[in-house]
């Protein structure tokens, strides 16, 4: 019987309303924080991108603000300097560039000042005020004073969509309090809180791998599944980002977002549809049925650690307090044994690990699945592995299922099995660019699609779940164990999972 095949495309906006919210595009991008690092790295050579592409409209315009004083040509040099440092020679026309430069205007504001967000409203166009995208890519300390500034210069109008940058808050508490204040100014349909991962190709490729094959959801479930291990593993460490990290710790930083937005559409139920609120519906059920911690299962079930200096590469990198020039007890490393408790995932342990200064930069999910019921090939002399799946993230990407392949012979001393991987390698498949992660979130902020954004009610279930961990490490006086840069974290992240009888997969290739 034909079927019809997953759409993952994106449906036209034609102005129709529909489970995908309001569609219209913005005729403008007014973004916050401007003159930052996230806006050099990643958003002002995304935005490039898109209008090299064709993507924006045509007479889209980009208002960049931020508190430094500078005028609309010092702050094109800023762009153009941040877009050649990113974007590979054989993509940088002069033309293009200088096409893109066009469209930037900057106009300096202090928040706190309404005098001036009256003036940042002025540098609008009315067609533009009424279709606004805007993106705050500053401290969340300041998206209360930015949202009421926006309302009082008349910026917030029902066509305003309004994309917030992590961290949204340090807690749950304090990610309720930026929460309550931007839905007293925006509807929840028109607020775009990022996850980059989610921007990500091979992390919307986990959408496409479950549910757009008939192969996998049969075994997708504690029936088939012994275990599930989720690790991002970086070799970067502070990156100047001393005060931010030092107050976050890779718990609130990477686990509380990244991590669990992976394991979300990992453990997810089918969506009955491809849109914003069907897939949210069913990521915040998991989220939801995450197993608290209490005091004893974080002594048990909780690693942390900090790295001391070592070697990555031929180089040797300082310790995080070497770094920091402090003494500290923030964690670089977290591993955690996360249970789920719902019908599917029962008795199926979720290994969570992600660290700063590790031997390679990876980002994987391993799926163990459960051996055979009985192996006829025990009595001929061979043992079998476990079927795995290896979802590679970053920075390769690729499928891989490991399966038992009988190694040709006559077998005069037994059968000889052999695991063996089939292989998809995204890179191979397909080639052209990869695109970053922003490309996609920006477009989708301007076009109102807000699939791939993360909704109110998972951000709390996240919090909730990541505040008993650390209410947990304080009241069990838990710190971190020290690791030395270059390893795969501190040894009793191995002992954590060797409990089980399983190990962590090896990252090394
Ligand atoms: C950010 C964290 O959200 O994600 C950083 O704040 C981390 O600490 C980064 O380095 C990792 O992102 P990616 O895309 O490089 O894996």
């Amino acid at each position: 019987m034909q079927r019809k095949s997953l759409d993952m495309t994106r449906s036209p906006v034609d102005g129709t309303s529909s489970e995908r919210g309001p569609l219209f595009r913005s005729r403008a991008l007014l973004l916050f924080g401007a003159t930052g690092d996230l806006a050099r790295r990643m958003l002002l050579p995304s935005l490039f991108n898109l209008h090299h592409e064709g993507l924006l409209p045509a007479d889209f315009e980009i208002l960049a603000t931020a508190r430094s004083s500078l005028n609309d040509d010092a702050f094109r040099l800023f762009a153009s300097t941040a877009i050649r440092a990113v974007i590979p020679v054989e993509r940088l026309a002069e033309s293009a560039i200088n096409d893109f430069l066009r469209k930037l205007r900057y106009v300096r504001t202090d928040v706190s000042d309404t005098t001036d967000c009256v003036n940042l409203a002025a540098a609008l166009r009315a067609d533009q005020r009424q279709n606004l995208a805007i993106f705050l890519s500053t401290a969340p300390q300041l998206f209360e004073q930015t949202i009421s500034g926006l309302r009082h210069a008349g910026l917030a109008s029902t066509q305003t969509r309004v994309g917030l940058e992590k961290p949204l808050g340090t807690d749950l508490q304090s990610s309720r309090f930026i929460n309550d204040a931007v839905m007293r100014v925006f509807a929840e349909e028109n607020i775009f809180r990022i996850d980059h991962y989610l921007g990500k190709e091979t992390v919307q490729n986990l959408l496409a791998l479950r549910f757009g094959n008939s192969l996998f959801e049969p075994l997708w479930n504690s029936s088939g599944i012994d275990h599930i291990q989720i690790t991002i593993a970086e070799t970067v460490g502070l990156e100047g980002r001393t005060a931010y990290f030092d107050q976050s710790g890779v718990l609130r930083d990477m686990v509380q977002n990244h991590m669990l937005q992976l394991l979300a559409l990992i453990a997810m139920e089918p969506p009955t549809h491809f849109n914003a609120t069907a897939v949210r519906d069913e990521k915040v059920k998991v989220l939801r049925s995450l197993r608290p911690f209490d005091h004893e299962s974080v002594l048990r079930d909780t690693v942390i650690g900090q790295y001391v200096s070592g070697t990555i590469g031929n180089g040797v990198v300082p310790g995080y307090v070497d770094e920091l020039d402090k003494a500290s007890i923030t964690e670089t490393f977290v591993a955690l044994k996360v249970h789920i408790d719902n019908w599917r995932w029962r008795g199926v342990p979720f290994y969570l690990r992600t660290g700063k200064r590790m031997p390679a930069r990876r980002s994987e999910i391993f799926v163990q699945f459960k051996p055979v019921p009985h192996s006829i090939f025990e009595e001929r002399g061979s043992a079998l592995s476990a079927n795995k799946l290896v979802l590679r993230l970053q920075p390769e990407e690729y499928v891989r299922l490991l399966v038992m392949t009988k190694e040709p012979g006559l077998d005069r001393e037994g059968v000889l099995l052999r695991e063996l991987p089939l292989d998809l390698s995204l890179t191979t498949a397909f080639s052209g660019r990869r695109r970053i992660a922003y490309e996609r979130l920006l477009l989708d902020l301007i076009e109102g699609d807000s699939t791939l954004f993360v909704r109110r009610d998972e951000v709390e279930a996240q919090w909730r779940w990541i505040d008993a961990i650390r209410a947990g490490w304080m009241r069990t006086g838990m710190f971190p164990e020290p690791y030395a840069a270059g390893t795969w974290g501190p040894s009793a992240a191995l002992a954590l999972i060797a409990r089980d009888d399983a190990s962590w997969h090896a990252l090394n290739t």
